[in-house]
């Protein structure tokens, strides 16, 4: 069995790689080549900390996996807030081949993923990102973003500013062109100002007001992954006109964020148009005009984590 550290995972993984494997891997979940698995979830000493498994079977390559992560958002100083191992198991031995590192896998799928949508559903002129929260994903999401729109602003908000301060300062080192980097004093004035709105927190509860979305937004909502995490309010929601997920399996167990509006009779459930394999196989369509709100609602996927994960485990093995 193989162990591989976060080190060696970030030799070896390139986002051009990534984002490659990525689309790869939703045309094949689309196709039935790969599928998730239920996932489990478990609080851990209250609803705060959560331990969740995400698990996903090949039905042709000879891989079956899982990803474990802890998610501690006020966790000690010293360790991130989200911490992930995946397991990659063989489909002809049942022997688990490798153990995987997968903080940075984790982030580098996340923003991947965002950014395959983005390119898919954002205005092709869109060149505002808006980005809330300014940990591991908010870098992720910047770092792949700029590589599927002309980015020209940055606008970043945080309730914590001296997260922001690092934020700036790493950006700046892997700003793929000099496009300008501003601090939003609010998380609306963030919104107001973009095209592309990633919002990347630990929140409970909403992070900004529908109503200061322009027409025409793309919203990528990163951080809500149980059916109590609302990171966008029900305008927000209401007022999107194409929602889409990276599956539907356990869909409505954990998208707090359409659960919540769902429960309040706000939506229905065919408020949700689809999956991004559908509108990658053309299954449905992207958007359809200028004035559109479109929504990536992720809740994460074992299918991405393991479809990366076998990636990286062949790639190790060259
Ligand atoms: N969708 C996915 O596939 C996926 C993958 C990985 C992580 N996540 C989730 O994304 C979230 C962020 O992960 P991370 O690793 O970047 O965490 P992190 O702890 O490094 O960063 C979270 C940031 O959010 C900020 N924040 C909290 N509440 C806020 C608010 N109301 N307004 C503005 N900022 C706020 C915090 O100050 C912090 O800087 C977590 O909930 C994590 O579970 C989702």
């Amino acid at each position: 069995m193989l162990q591989i550290t976060e080190n060696q995972v970030q030799e070896i993984i390139s986002m051009e790689m990534a984002l490659s494997a990525l689309r790869e891997a939703y045309k094949e979940c689309a196709e039935g080549k790969i599928y998730a698995g239920g996932r489990i979830f478990m609080p851990i000493r209250g609803q705060e900390n959560v331990g969740q498994w995400l698990v996903a079977n090949c039905t042709e390559k000879p891989y079956f996996g899982a990803k474990f992560s802890s998610v501690f958002p006020q966790n000690v100083p010293t360790l991130p807030s989200v911490i992930s191992k995946v397991s990659l198991y063989s489909a002809v031995t049942g022997e688990l081949q490798a153990l995987i590192d997968a903080n940075y896998l984790t982030a580098i799928k996340t923003g991947g993923s965002a950014a395959i949508v983005t390119d898919l559903m954002a205005k092709k002129d869109a060149s505002k990102l808006g980005i809330i929260g300014s940990g591991l994903q908010a870098y992720s999401q910047a770092l792949a973003i700029q590589e599927v729109r002309n980015i020209t602003e940055l606008y970043v908000y945080d309730v914590n500013p001296e997260r922001v301060e690092n934020f700036i300062y790493q950006i700046r080192k892997i700003q793929n062109h000099p496009y300008k980097i501003i601090a939003s004093t609010t998380a609306d004035e963030c919104v107001a100002q973009s095209d592309i709105i990633c919002t990347c927190t630990t929140s409970l509860t909403p992070v900004f007001s529908g109503s200061a979305l322009k027409p025409g937004t793309h919203i990528n909502a990163i951080g809500s992954f149980t059916s109590f995490m609302q990171e966008l309010d029900e305008d927000t929601v209401m007022k999107s006109n194409k929602i889409i997920t990276e599956h539907k399996e356990g869909f409505w167990d954990v998208a707090g964020d359409l659960i919540i509006p769902l429960n309040k009779g706000l939506i229905s459930k065919d408020k949700l148009t689809g999956t991004v394999g559908e509108v990658l196989t053309r299954k449905i369509s992207t958007r359809e005009n200028d004035n559109e709100i479109t929504l990536y609602e992720s809740v994460g996927s074992g299918v991405l984590d393991i479809a990366l994960s076998i990636e990286i485990y062949e790639k190790f093995n060259q």
